[in-house]
């Protein structure tokens, strides 16, 4: 990246910020959210209260391969038949499998250490609950917490069970004296015991209540003071296949009765936080619940693409959609208003928002069932506003092909996906300046910066004026994922790592809280005087490099400029080959041939160590498709693509011709041109600056100011008609872009910064927030 003025940061820069007059332009107050989906552990093994792994004995390869109706426990016994996984005979068809305890020649114990390496002992008191059933005559199973590094308990506690059946069985459990325990269950003499539904909380050490949500994880969640929280996905609301597809009615009612899914990140869901524990975490948190469902088809990035419910059941599925809103809203005497009210809830929810799919294509399948959908809700619930879907990229077909979909039927809010690098959202402040006010409104329903760095969170901050600039058509906004549990982690970067022990919010997780704490009313416009500018550096094929982590590949009449190279070869190691290059070279082409595995391989364009690189990927996205990727600082973005593709082939041929020329990069396969990409030159502020009324203070602005360079910049701040301002708020000061990782706590923090003499100085990679105020000369 090419800079236009010196770094040094004791080479402070001054930057005069007019913040003007109210605009008529309200910021929606809904602006800022959350996204919850059973990824990364977030529910079971997260917020999720209960510490037994696998209470329920339902876990198999389905979920995940190598697992089974064990996996989570240890089973300490002689005898083949000690412990039996069954399904006989049992509690309920929705958890068909138990386990049954028949000593034999000593006393048999299953052993749970929860999801990590013990479970956390945080509370004197925990509650044990679970059926069981002695099919032999009545019987005892005793029960006990035993510290990590103990074989014996300090004191056991007994529970009869009786023959008639399966009941269920709860106590208290005495403390142990540990940080770290295991729960023992143990059956001895000769009379077996079946056990099913296990599950040990922690009772709230101030009410005596048994904990249903796991209380640092809610505090975290609750002190961003959010607007709404999106549930249950992403991909998890519409899964892969059909049988996958994730239903609200079957995550309700007695644990027992709920159906375990095999989760699409690749563990399992026991579902006991379903829905009714949705809405009452929403309410726990101060949030408007916002339910995703499927729009009648599947997840298309999954083995076997997207499956569409068959359109003579769509009717039912329809109806179940209806009956979710009237469970969260209906008064007590509506079908599913009833069954709210049975489970404890007699008000309604406060459910405003409904989204219908998730990222889908666009396809006629899709078109249909969402219109179907979309048109029923609206028509039963004008109070509530329906949120349809624009694809995974922010630009392409199915973004274009969903918001026309989103015009055509008059939706109220379109939900865009938008995980791109910092610089791309630096890039793109403007986006939204010129978005269609009559039409439907956006929800960002998911987006990042793609790390956990302060650049990144600084990047965001930035990104973060500009929808709020434009925060009367962009209404809701959610950062994604939320919750991501260390070493169980399918998709960095997360707002908030978390272990047994410790929550570590991240730089991210601090900036959605400063802004979503202290909100603007009416949006001021501001003009910068004296800010700079990052210039981008002119894309060129000074380097290259082949890669083909799934595949072997062979590369043959290798050409740049017309000039042969030796012939060469990839393979699954996934090691890079480099190529020699010139620096003015301008045309690489080569034939490729896979010899060996599944995958297709990538070409790196231009020099990877500098800021800027190219990659054309040719059969990503398990060889389906055609993806030009821009990197930058090291965070890659899609550019062009995904383009459908059939896949590179074992022993196909495949002719490939990349030539670039400022600003164009071009990508021929077999003389089809693929990619025709003008790189983005766009330049990037160092200072982003936003203004807006404050609700109920009418003589106060709130103000952001965020600093995206290695200069310290002082702000100079002008309110019309005022002499100087004063005014307080809080900073986020980096200093070091590259701070800050997946999985740690935030190195950074907010801390109170005034306005001096109408001057907030700000350091390098700095997000400000506050209120200020004109000051009036005496
Ligand atoms: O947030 C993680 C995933 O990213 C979501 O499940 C999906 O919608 C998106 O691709």
């Amino acid at each position: 990246m090419t800079k236009d003025h010196r770094t040094d940061p004791l080479d402070p820069s001054d930057v005069t910020v007019t913040i003007g007059d109210p605009t008529s332009r309200r910021i929606s107050p809904d602006l800022w959210g959350l996204f919850l989906e059973d990824i990364n552990y977030s529910l079971d093994g997260g917020l999720n209260a209960d510490l037994v792994r696998n209470g329920d004995f339902e876990t198999t390869s389905a979920d995940h391969p190598g697992w089974d109706p064990l996996t989570g426990w240890h089973v300490e016994a002689e005898g083949e038949s000690a412990v039996q996984v069954r399904s006989d005979d049992p509690l309920s068809p929705s958890t068909a499998t138990y386990v049954r305890l028949a000593p034999q020649r000593s006393a048999v114990r299953l052993v749970n250490s929860g999801y990590g390496d013990g479970m956390p002992h945080r509370t004197p008191t925990h509650q044990v609950r679970l059926a069981a059933r002695a099919p032999a005559g009545t019987a005892q199973i005793r029960i006990a917490l035993i510290p990590l590094d103990a074989r014996a308990p300090l004191a056991w506690t007994s529970l009869d069970v009786s023959r008639a059946g399966w009941t269920w069985c709860e106590a208290d459990l005495p403390p142990a004296s540990a940080d770290r325990v295991r729960l023992v269950l143990e059956v001895t003499g000769d009379m077996p015991v079946d056990v099913d539904c296990v599950s040990l909380r922690p009772r709230d050490p101030a009410t005596g209540e048994v904990q249903l949500f796991r209380p640092d994880l809610v505090a975290v969640l609750k002190d961003i003071r959010p607007s709404f929280m999106r549930f249950p996905g992403g991909c998890l609301a519409h899964g892969y296949g059909l049988d996958n597809m994730y239903h609200w009615k079957t995550t309700i009612g007695p644990r027992h009765e709920r159906r375990h899914l095999p989760n699409t990140w690749g563990y399992h869901q026991s579902m006991a936080i379903g829905y009714y524990e949705y809405f009452l975490l929403c309410e726990e948190i101060g949030a408007a619940p916002l339910p995703v469902v499927a729009a009648g088809v599947s997840c298309q990035n999954t083995p076997g693409g997207a499956m569409a419910i068959p359109t003579e059941r769509m009717g039912q599925y329809t109806q179940d959609v209806l009956d979710l809103v009237e469970f969260a809203l209906g008064s007590p005497d509506t079908r599913w208003g009833a069954v709210r009210t049975a489970l404890g809830h007699e008000a309604p929810f406060d459910l405003r928002y409904l989204g219908i799919g998730n990222e889908d294509e666009i396809t006629p399948e899709f078109t249909s069932r969402f219109t179907e959908l979309h048109d029923a809700v609206a028509h039963a619930h004008p109070e509530v506003s329906v949120i349809g879907t624009a694809g995974p990229l922010p630009f392409g077909r199915h973004f274009e092909d969903g918001w026309s979909l989103a015009r055509r039927r008059d939706v109220k809010i379109v939900d865009e996906h938008m995980y791109r690098s910092p610089r791309w959202l630096l890039q793109n402040l403007e986006r939204y300046d010129d978005y269609d006010r009559e039409g439907p409104a956006v929800y960002l329903g998911e987006w990042a910066a793609k790390s956990n760095t302060v650049r990144s969170a600084v990047a965001e901050a930035a990104f973060m004026i500009a929808v709020e600039r434009n925060g009367d058509v962009v209404q809701l906004a959610s950062y994604a994922p939320l919750l991501s549990r260390v070493g169980a982690t399918q998709w960095v970067p997360d707002l908030v790592y978390f272990t047994d022990d410790e929550v570590r919010p991240s730089a991210n997780y601090y900036v959605q809280k400063m802004y979503s704490r202290q909100r603007g009313d009416y949006i001021c416009p501001v003009t910068l005087d004296g800010a700079d500018f990052d210039l981008q550096d002119p894309v060129v094929l000074s380097a290259a490099w082949l890669r083909s982590s799934g595949a072997d590949v062979s590369y043959t009449d290798v050409k740049v400029d017309g000039t042969s190279l030796p012939d060469t070869s990839t393979s699954q190691d996934g090691a890079r080959v480099p190529l020699t290059l010139t620096a003015d070279a301008t045309e690489l082409s080569f034939t490729a041939v896979r010899t060996a595995g599944a995958d297709g391989f990538a070409v790196g364009i231009g020099d990877s160590d500098a800021a800027t690189s190219h990659r054309f990927e040719m059969g990503s996205w398990r060889n389906k498709s055609l993806i030009l990727v821009r990197n930058d600082d090291g965070t890659g973005n899609e550019v062009d693509g995904p383009h459908p593709f059939p896949g590179v082939q074992t022993g196909k041929d495949i002719r490939v011709r990349i030539r670039v020329e400022h600003p164009w990069i071009r990508i021929w396969m077999d003389d089809r041109l693929i990619h025709e990409v003008e790189h983005d030159q766009r330049q990037t502020p160092h200072l982003v600056a936003g203004a807006a009324t404050v609700p109920l203070d009418p003589s106060s602005r709130l103000v952001r100011l965020v600093n995206t360079s290695d200069r310290i910049v002082r702000v100079r701040l002008r309110l019309a008609g005022a002499e100087s301002v004063a005014g307080s708020g809080e900073l986020l000061a980096g200093l070091d872009p590259s701070a800050g990782a997946a999985f740690e706590t935030s190195p950074v923090m907010p801390e109170p910064y005034g306005v001096e003499g109408s001057v907030v100085k700000l350091p390098p990679w700095a997000v400000w927030s506050g209120i200020v105020r004109a000051v009036t000369p005496l």
